[in-house]
């Protein structure tokens, strides 16, 4: 079977590629990424050589008419999962045109073309086939001090990049409704692992804290987010593909709330147990408070009962387990991460493949 990934050399995509070549022997994976400036092939680097036969990556856009539809025509998708996003809230302030583009109309062109390819009226059998929106808690708005988000929480999103990932929300259920087209949507909260940009906060914070940087919190760092370990929400994903109801929506959370100034703690109190004080200094003097970010939401908290319950999935890694594992993982590939920060990243599909696969699929 062929599944259509796009944003695979992302942080989730990349984790869940392979997760899935992993546990599912005979899919074959079509990676299709444009390669923003987070899009890392080198994520991936292990996949391409694990899984040559059953790895395939096309350098797109997920708003290109012609490439998607050229891709659909080529092979017989079975699947369709949508992480391609600008997912950063922050740059959605800075620049919010980007994430309506990609986030809303970049879906729509992903929705179009599974739709064309999967309806019985184009003589294509729709049975077996799934279109898969990786969406996030912040389409919910934020909370009080109390409550959980349920699958029935009205969207009230904060910040373009919320507004955008409701906006294809909102998309998909239309296609199933009018079209029928076979779709499931999951909401997901705050990942955290290996291979995420060094732009968000837990990767933000361990990077900062190795080199004895400045650690900036927003505002006075009790929000508050639910924090999941990557790989059980790939592990969530398998179950929805396998087993989720066309037309259903799934909360994942990690049911780990945090404050952020507590995660900042605790990544600090690890470093310095494992390394010793940074400049004869124990991290916690690097936290530093500063602006607020603007819209910025109090509070996430996924109520997950339903994929628990009718998926029979549960998040496996604990905070401490999962903590720990990032930080590790950072420690051994801090290569990983200044080739991002001083942009060689950028350097290695270039090297890799030249202009072989550029735009050509
Ligand atoms: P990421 O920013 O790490 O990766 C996004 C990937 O999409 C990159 O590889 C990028 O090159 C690619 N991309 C961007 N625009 C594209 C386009 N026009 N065409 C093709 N590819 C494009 O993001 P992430 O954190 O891995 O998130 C993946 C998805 O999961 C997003 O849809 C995000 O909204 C959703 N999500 C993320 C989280 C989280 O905590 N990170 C939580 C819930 C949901
Ligand atoms: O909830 C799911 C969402 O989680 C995903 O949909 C987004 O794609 C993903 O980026 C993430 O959004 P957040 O805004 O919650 O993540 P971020 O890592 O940017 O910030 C987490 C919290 O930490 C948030 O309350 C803001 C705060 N923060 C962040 C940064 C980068 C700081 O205090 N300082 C920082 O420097």
């Amino acid at each position: 079977m062929y599944v259509l990934v796009t944003g695979g050399c992302g942080f989730i995509g990349s984790n869940f590629i392979r997760f899935l070549l992993e546990r599912k022997r005979k899919t074959k994976v079509i990676n299709v990424d444009k390669l923003t400036y987070a899009g890392n092939p080198a994520n991936l680097e292990d996949v391409e050589k694990n899984h040559p036969d059953r790895y395939y990556f096309i350098k797109a856009d997920i708003s290109d008419k012609k490439a998607i539809r050229n891709i659909f025509d080529r092979h017989e998708i079975d699947w369709v999962i949508n992480f391609a996003a600008e997912s950063h809230v922050d740059r959605s302030i800075l620049g919010p045109e980007i994430f309506i583009q990609v986030n809303i109309f970049g879906t729509f062109n992903l929705l179009e073309n599974s739709r064309r390819a999967w309806q019985p009226e184009n003589g294509k059998e729709s049975r077996g086939k799934l279109f898969l929106q990786i969406s996030t808690d912040e389409v919910y708005g934020t909370l009080g001090e109390s409550g959980l988000f349920t699958e029935r929480s009205p969207y009230d999103p904060s910040s373009p990049y919320s507004a955008s990932k409701a906006a294809s929300d909102h998309l998909v259920n239309a296609y199933f409704r009018t079209y029928g087209l076979p779709a499931i949507i999951t909401n997901c909260s705050n990942n955290y692992g290996p291979y995420q940009f060094p732009e968000k906060l837990i990767p933000l914070m361990i990077n900062n804290a190795l080199k004895g940087d400045d650690l900036p919190i927003y505002g006075d760092g009790e929000n508050v987010r639910d924090w999941i370990y990557v790989e059980d929400h790939c592990e969530a994903l398998l179950k929805v593909l396998e087993m989720g109801v066309p037309g259903d929506k799934y909360n994942i959370g990690g049911s780990c709330e945090k404050k952020n100034r507590e995660v900042v703690e605790v990544i600090c109190d690890q470093l310095d147990r494992k390394l010793g004080p940074v400049g004869g200094r124990p991290r916690r003097s690097l936290m530093k408070y500063v602006a607020d970010r603007p819209g910025h939401d109090r509070r996430y908290a996924v109520d997950s009962s339903k994929i628990m319950t009718e998926l029979d999935w549960s998040p496996k890694v604990s905070f401490d387990e999962g903590i720990a594992m990032t930080i590790e993982w950072y420690i051994d590939n801090t290569e990983w991460t200044e080739s991002i920060l001083d942009g060689s990243y950028m350097e290695y599909y270039r090297t890799q493949y030249g202009e072989r696969l550029d735009g050509k699929g």
